[in-house]
């Protein structure tokens, strides 16, 4: 017998396949995560992370000028503080290298992007957790959340269009919301990074930003072996004001993506976090895949499992049609 029907007949050509395919990269739904760190001279590499760098005040400027031109979404900003101490005070002060930071990439980007700031104080606590400890040294979900507070205040006062609230303290996008309100803040939006899972991919991360943590974040961050918990913690987050809604990290949780993407009446975001980064370009360098395609297939399969936009570290590339 043979076959009436033959799907392979929409494979034939590469016009065939590109004008079938269900799904597209456009530079619209891509952002780009931006390290600035305080104190440095020159932009420097990070190991782990081959092709992106700490920025400098100055060098963040072409960044997010190379963003905007390119099309792209936004930028993720982080701050890498040169002192931190136990409250991560360096993350509230119009001084503080992220709020700093901000004003300089709002003052660059002008219209064309929007510019986002992770809210979490991680990178400002000498202990390297995302909140503040108590006696004990646990992390102290409702201290925290007056710290987070003052922090989504001096973020939006710099000009951050779009808080990215990282940290996976419960009642965090309530407590933010309200705050942002009472200052009169009422058009900065609300990223929620509502299921986030205590992942070894943030490994490179840690780099990236100079991490004190020793430890894990295990009592903050999900259980990768939990689904419905994902699904929970984004109809909380979007119950308390979350504009947007994010799954991370990306590749090894595409079914909570599916799931909170089906479910979800706001943006469903997913980030490909550092280790997903390092992983390919690592196969990559040692000739193991191909490279391009490798990426392009990461981020398509992340857009495929339902994610409106992507963080990501090849954004740029993948804007500019270098990885095509
Ligand atoms: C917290 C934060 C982390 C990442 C983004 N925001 C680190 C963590 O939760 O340990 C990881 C991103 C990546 O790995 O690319 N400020």
């Amino acid at each position: 017998m043979n076959p009436v029907i033959r799907p392979r007949r929409l494979r034939t050509t590469a016009a065939m396949r590109r004008l079938v395919a269900e799904t597209r990269i456009h530079p619209a739904q891509l952002i780009l995560p931006v390290f600035v760190r305080e104190g440095i001279a020159e932009p420097a590499p990070i190991g782990s992370m081959p092709g992106v760098v700490q920025h400098t005040l100055d060098s963040l400027k072409g960044a997010v000028a190379d963003a905007a031109a390119a099309g792209l979404g936004g930028v993720m900003l982080f701050g890498i503080p040169s002192t931190r101490d136990a409250v991560g005070s360096g993350a509230t002060g119009a001084d503080g290298i992220l709020n700093r930071a901000t004003e300089v990439a709002v003052a660059e980007a002008g219209d064309a992007l929007v510019v986002q700031t992770d809210l979490c104080l991680d990178e400002f606590t000498d202990h390297g957790h995302c909140g503040v400890l108590d006696a004990r040294g646990r992390v102290d979900n409702d201290a925290t959340l007056e710290r987070y507070r003052d922090m989504a205040v001096a973020q939006a006062q710099a000009g951050s269009q779009l808080l990215g609230l990282s940290g996976m303290m419960d009642g965090q996008v309530a407590a933010v919301r309200e705050a942002l309100d009472a200052a009169g803040l009422t058009d900065t939006a609300i990223l929620a990074y509502a299921a986030k899972y205590a992942s070894a991919f943030y490994g490179p991360f840690r780099e990236a930003v100079d991490s004190q943590l020793v430890g894990d974040r295990r009592t903050y961050q999900q259980d990768p072996a939990n689904r419905i918990e994902g699904l929970r913690e984004a109809a909380l987050d979007e119950a308390e004001g979350a504009d947007v809604l994010m799954v991370k990290p990306a590749m090894s949780y595409l079914d909570v993506l599916d799931d909170v993407a089906a479910t979800a009446q706001v943006p469903v975001w997913a980030y490909q976090v550092s280790g997903e980064y390092a992983m390919i370009e690592a196969a990559a360098a040692n000739g193991w895949i191909d490279r391009d395609r490798a990426i392009r297939e990461s981020v398509t399969g992340i857009l495929r499992a339902g994610a409106g936009a992507v963080l990501t570290y090849w954004a740029l590339e993948l804007a500019t049609g270098a990885a095509s």
